[in-house]
């Protein structure tokens, strides 16, 4: 059975709300003859209160697309909101302020304190801009993330899985409008993995939250709502409810531009 034609472009879903636009979104690095394209006028809208993974080849902009949307790198061309608020054009000092109160993030190498204990690295970027943390939310978050027995502990005595739970809910404790998530799988082992995409569902269903996770794992982006496909720069495609099967399929077309010498190796059955 084929699926419906889609009724728009890829990435611009009609929701209840929009917690991140962009809009001819290119970002250039370098210059002249060096210079590589790594966005190329993309349009997007997250939605709110949804699980959004971004995937692509490796190369194909991830990163940098998450990166513009945070308002952790400069655009080249182009318009990006976070919520109402444009942030192209921002000062770096306003910049600053807004990732710091409206946004989460998750990095693949979990960017934990190793001299605080978890509960300290959770509050730590509330404590440098002085805010209180709401503590039913910070309780709610810590038992959702199952982190209550665990939060005297160090980083070196947590377990990797452990350890990106607590940078989870270091992300989530500030109940920002969005939590950026770059590969945040990518240091665990499959189990480790599997919970912490878990607790990112979680986040989403139980808490309300809107996530955008980048990762080149169809398995993890099977846990998102809708995912994003890059490819050079572009976005070229989009998948609602994907399973890590379709996915995967998906993919396969960007490897068949890429090997064209495969000799089919078994991607079957194990
Ligand atoms: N700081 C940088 N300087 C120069 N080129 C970069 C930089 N960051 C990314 N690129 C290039 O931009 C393209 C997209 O990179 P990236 O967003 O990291 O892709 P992905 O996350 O999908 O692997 C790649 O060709 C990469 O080499
Ligand atoms: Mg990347």
């Amino acid at each position: 059975m084929s699926t419906p034609a889609a009724e728009h472009a890829p990435g611009l879903a009609s929701a209840d709300g929009v917690a991140a636009r962009a809009r001819g979104l290119t970002k250039a690095y370098g210059s002249g003859e060096t210079a590589v394209l790594a966005l190329d006028s993309v349009d997007v809208d997250i939605a709110r209160g949804r699980f959004t993974a971004v995937m692509g080849p490796s190369g194909s902009g991830k990163s940098t697309l998450m990166h513009c949307l945070a308002g952790l790198d400069s655009v080249s061309s182009g318009q990006v909101w976070l919520g109402d608020t444009e942030i192209t054009g921002l000062k770096e000092r306003e910049l600053t302020r807004l990732r710091r109160d409206r946004i989460g993030f998750m990095f693949q190498s979990f960017n934990l304190i190793p001299t605080l204990n978890a509960l300290e690295n959770i509050t730590l970027p509330m404590d440098i801009a002085g805010q209180r943390p709401d503590q039913k939310w910070l309780d709610q978050v810590i038992d959702t993330l199952g982190l209550r027995d665990r939060l005297r502990h160090r980083p070196s005595q947590l377990s990797g899985g452990q350890q990106q739970r607590v940078a989870c809910a270091r992300a989530l404790a500030s109940r920002p409008e969005l939590i950026f998530a770059d590969e945040p799988t990518g240091n665990l082992d499959s189990r480790a993995g599997l919970e912490v995409l878990g607790f990112l569902r979680e986040a989403v269903d139980g808490l309300g939250q809107t996530v955008v996770m980048v990762t080149h794992d169809p398995g993890a982006a099977a846990h998102s709502d809708l995912v994003l496909f890059l490819g050079d720069g572009r976005l070229v495609d989009e998948m609602a409810r994907p399973t890590a099967e379709a996915v995967l399929e998906r993919m396969k077309r960007f490897d068949v531009i890429r090997r064209q010498h495969d000799d089919g190796a078994p991607a079957q059955g194990d």
